[in-house]
């Protein structure tokens, strides 16, 4: 098997259920990216799933490919009982009602030519939800939620705004549709600190209200350990890590990975993590056209051994609400 493992997948009724799931890209050289190579995970009603990892680790590729859009060259996407990859064209564009998604470039994912007021009611509009007057009173109460003025931007068109103005008409043309599941795919990266306060307030209403869940996408374990309920770190198309947000603080012994996210986080640092020592943090990741074998971590690791280039290791249950794929952690 190409994973690392299904030991976190838990075994109530999860709104969303990702098993083994592969994306891969053919480069014009010929060439195969292995962006995302067997990574399974899962998120309960009203759950919160942060996904944390360098830049190029494949967390927007697994966004994509939970969307289908396009469907993962294998594995399997839940939405509830649904089986994604089971639906056809017309059953799975209407599957994506419950699941919306705020993509990392909000600019070039909003079409250029429509008006605020049109990309906010767009969903809504073409699946039929309420009269005209409904729709356009939801449109304007989502973008007053997310700090934009209605009377200032309705009439606008993406060009006319900020790229955190387009981050924020993004999240309300997702908001607006009241999704079962919200993918965020780096949503506070253009934002100031006190709209992101403002964001991060909506989103835990909504989980809390309406039992919304969410795959929360971004770099650092600062950003993701504010909002998510469970984190799941991702190192070169891998799961390395899945741990519930409180052991972060816990005196657990941490993937080496996550040790190294660790350490570039002032506040959680502070919690008693043996530090990775060497040169790890200055690193490139590899190539993920042929990424090293064994554990694809071990090129950067200081505890690497023979075993680590031989066998893949697979996530094991270690500390209470802790999965590790490692070797070498107790
Ligand atoms: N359309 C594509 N064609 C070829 N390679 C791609 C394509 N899209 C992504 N990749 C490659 O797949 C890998 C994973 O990319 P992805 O965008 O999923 O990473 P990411 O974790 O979201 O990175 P970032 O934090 O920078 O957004 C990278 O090596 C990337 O270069
Ligand atoms: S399996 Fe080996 S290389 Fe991978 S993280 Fe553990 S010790 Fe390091
Ligand atoms: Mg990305």
């Amino acid at each position: 098997m190409a994973g690392t493992g299904t030991a976190h997948l838990r075994e109530h009724d999860a709104r969303l259920t990702v098993e083994d799931l592969v994306v891969e890209f053919r480069t014009k050289g010929g060439h195969t990216v292995r962006a995302v190579s067997g990574v399974s995970f899962d998120v309960l009603p009203g759950e919160t799933l942060g996904i944390v990892g360098e830049s190029g680790c494949g967390k927007s590729s697994v966004a994509r490919a939970v969307m289908h859009l396009p469907a993962p060259v294998s594995g399997r996407v839940r939405l509830g009982s649904v089986s994604l990859g089971e639906l056809d064209a017309g059953a799975l564009r209407r599957s994506r009602v419950a699941m919306q998604i705020v993509f990392q470039d909000p600019v070039s994912s909003l079409n250029p030519r429509r008006k605020v007021k049109d990309l906010v009611q767009e969903g809504a509009s073409i699946w039929g939800q309420g009269s005209a007057s409904s729709r356009s009173a939801a449109a304007r109460s989502v973008l007053d939620a997310v700090g934009l003025d209605p009377d200032v931007v309705w009439n606008r068109r993406p060009h006319e705004l900020s790229g955190g103005q387009c981050q924020r008409v993004s999240i309300a043309r997702a908001l607006v549709m009241e999704p079962e599941l919200l993918i965020c795919d780096e949503i506070l990266a253009s934002l100031d600190v006190s709209v992101q306060a403002q964001l991060l307030n909506l989103l835990r209403t909504a989980k809390g209200e309406r039992r919304l869940s969410m795959l929360f996408i971004a770099h650092d374990l600062a950003a993701v350990k504010n909002i998510s309920d469970r984190v799941l770190v991702m190192y070169l198309g891998k799961v390395c890590e899945v741990l519930d947000v409180g052991v972060l603080d816990r005196p657990v012994t941490h993937h080496p990975y996550t040790r190294l996210l660790l350490e570039s986080v002032p506040v959680v640092s502070a919690s008693r993590v043996a530090p990775v020592r060497g040169s790890a943090a200055a690193q490139d990741l590899p190539s993920p056209i042929d990424p090293p074998s064994g554990c694809r971590f071990r090129t950067r690791c200081p505890l690497a051994t023979d075993r680590c280039a031989a066998e893949e290791p697979v996530l094991e249950a270690k500390a209470d609400g802790q999965f590790v794929a490692c070797h070498e952690v107790p």
